[in-house]
Formats: structure tokens, C-alpha cells, sequence
């Protein structure tokens, strides 16, 4: 994990962008030395970070690195708790697994664990999630609402709006939601949003919302199997997307849904969600666990739950399943 002194340092460039700031104006800023500032920003460096460096002028970051560090996601990250503090990893078996083990250890809300690769990556039911190095953003967010556990399942499609929204700013492709939580583009996936709870009997410990955003694989990157069904946002886009900006823009969006949430309740997440529903109005199948459901998709309930009518004219309230179109 970054050092305090280190986060200090990125906030003071984040909040002056492009300007040169002096050793000595950092080192009264943060409360060391000027051998201390140079000392971290040579670790910034050493992390890809392109420094310009003037004497009488002080510090200017140029250009931030390619991979995803903790420094290079903080360089201006406006939040206010999600993602200020963010446990990077080179490699690990699922961001799940650490996100549990912190959330309970009692990790402050908003806490990050992002890694460029997961060998033993989890999708839903269990499955396996590709999750292959430097190529897409593979993340897991510790979350603490204070609401009944049955209305947990609402941060799932919370999660996804935000990371549309994310999408959409970062590449200007607009792509869709499939219920509950996938996320397609040209009808491909791009994006698959895994919701886990840390409860008691009757309150939620925490939230710990998986997010795995495919970037910048191309088609040959992909396992035969994965190649009809999956894409990414740079085949989509045509172009190589920073996933530093999209890690930034994903955590300003899902913060601000967040707090609207709380303020508001779901109603107005259930909107946006539904203005980029791909299945609502839509002959489709539901694949539960007891069987299947075919009908026109509703809408969602007031707590995220499908609901299906079916050609007898029964409606379906679907809580788990894979949806085929
Ligand atoms: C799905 O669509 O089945 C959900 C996929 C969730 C994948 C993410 S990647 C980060 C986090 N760590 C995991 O092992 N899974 C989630």
C-alpha cells in the first residue's frame, strides 16, 4: 500500500495540474523534507511516472504510467472515500478473496483492491473469470451501506450503471445492461459486476462489489470458447483505452450513485438502469436453478428483481438467473 506522505504527494499534483511545484512548497505541504520529496519522487518514477524536474522550478508530472498503480489511479481521483485507499497487486488469485480478508479486518469503506492479473479470477455460479496481465481492469470494492440485506442485490445494478457511465465518458461508446449485471456491447460482454455480503442474522458487515472490465484484449487474446461471446473496449472502440481513467471515472460515478442511493433510495438508480436495459420489452428466457421462464421482460421491481410475464399472462418475479435474448 502507498505511504500517506506518497498520496500527499499525488493530491498536491492531482489539484495542479500541469503546474511545477517546488521541493520546497511540497516539503512545507506535507510536513518533510526536501530530501524526502525527492526520494518519493524517484519512486514515482521508478513506477513510470515521466517527471520533469527544473531547478528554481521544482516538479511537473508529464505523463503517467501505462500499467495501473495505486499512485497512477490517485493522479486525479476527486473522491471522497472510494478509492483513497487502494491495495495494488501484480498478481493474485481473485481481488475477491483480499477484498473479504480486509473487509474483514475491518477496511474502511470505499477500500480497493485492484490487480493487474487474477490466475483463479470467480464469475458468477462459480465460474471461471479470464482475467489476463495488463490487459483489462480486474477490481473489487469494499462497500458498508447501513440497509436490509434483501435490498443488497440493488448495489449489483448501482455497480452497473456506474460502469457504464464510466465507459461512456472514457471511450464514447454507449454499451447496455443485460440483468442483472452484465454488461454487452454489440451484444458481446464486456463487463461482468460479481456482488458478495460479509452479514450478520439481520445487517450487512459489507459489500464487496467484483468488477472485471475487459479492455484492451484483442480477439486473439481471448480463449476459442470466449471469442463469439466476449469483446472489449478497445475492439469496440478501435482504440487502446487508459484503464487508469476508466478505474478513475468508475470510482467517481459509483461514489456519486452511492451517495444519491443513500440519500434517496432506489428509485432513481432503477431509471438510469433501465434507460440502458438491453432485455427490457423483450421476448426472453430466464435459466434459473428450478427451470426455465420464457416471457416479456417487465421491468425490474423496486428492489432490482426482474419480472417476467409469460404467454399466459403470469408475471414472474426472477431473483437469480442467466438470461438468454
Ligand atoms: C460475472 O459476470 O460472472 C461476474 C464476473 C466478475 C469478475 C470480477 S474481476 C474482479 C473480481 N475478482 C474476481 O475473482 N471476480 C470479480
Amino acid at each position: 500500500m502507498q505511504s500517506q506522505l506518497r498520496k500527499q504527494l499525488i493530491d498536491a499534483f492531482t489539484n495542479n495540474k500541469d503546474e511545477f511545484l517546488s521541493g520546497q512548497y511540497l516539503a512545507d505541504l506535507i510536513g518533510c523534507s526536501r530530501t524526502a520529496v525527492w526520494k518519493h519522487m524517484e519512486e514515482l518514477r521508478k513506477e513510470g511516472f515521466e517527471l520533469e524536474a527544473i531547478r528554481k522550478k521544482g516538479y511537473r508530472i508529464v505523463k503517467t504510467p501505462e500499467n495501473i498503480t495505486a499512485d497512477e489511479i490517485r493522479f486525479g481521483l476527486k473522491t471522497k472515500f472510494l478509492g483513497q485507499s487502494i491495495h495494488y497487486e501484480e498478481s493474485v488469485e481473485s481481488t475477491q478473496k483480499i477484498a473479504h480478508r480486509l473487509a474483514y479486518d475491518q477496511a474502511a469503506e470505499g477500500t480497493v483492491v485492484v490487480a493487474e492479473e487474477q490466475v483463479a479470477g470467480r464469475g458468477r455460479m462459480d465460474r471461471v473469470w479470464h482475467s489476463p496481465k495488463y490487459t483489462g481492469v480486474w477490481m473489487s470494492i469494499i462497500l458498508r451501506p447501513n440497509i436490509p440485506i434483501p435490498k443488497a442485490p440493488q448495489l449489483t445494478l448501482l455497480a452497473a450503471v456506474a460502469v457504464v457511465q464510466a465507459i461512456e465518458e472514457v471511450t464514447t461508446v454507449t454499451p447496455q445492461i443485460k440483468w442483472p449485471n452484465d454488461i454487452l456491447i454489440n451484444g458481446k460482454k464486456v463487463t461482468g459486476i460479481l456482488t458478495e455480503l460479509q452479514a450478520e442474522a439481520d445487517r450487512i458487515n459489507s459489500v464487496i462489489i467484483g468488477i472485471g472490465i475487459n479492455v484492451n484484449q484483442q480477439m486473439e487474446d481471448y480463449p476459442e470458447e470466449l471469442r463469439t461471446i466476449a469483446t472489449s473496449l478497445s475492439i469496440e472502440s478501435g482504440k487502446r483505452i487508459n484503464r487508469a481513467d476508466l478505474i478513475r471515472s468508475a470510482f467517481n460515478r459509483l461514489e456519486h450513485l452511492y451517495e444519491l442511493y443513500l440519500e434517496k433510495g432506489f428509485l432513481p438508480i432503477k431509471l438510469l438502469w433501465e434507460s440502458y436495459a438491453i432485455s427490457i420489452g423483450k421476448m426472453i428466457t430466464a435459466r434459473t436453478l428450478s427451470g426455465s421462464i420464457r416471457g416479456r421482460a417487465l421491468g425490474i421491481t423496486e428492489d432490482g428483481v426482474l419480472k417476467i410475464e409469460d404467454t399466459e399472462g403470469i408475471v414472474h418475479q426472477v431473483y437469480s438467473a442467466d438470461i438468454e435474448l
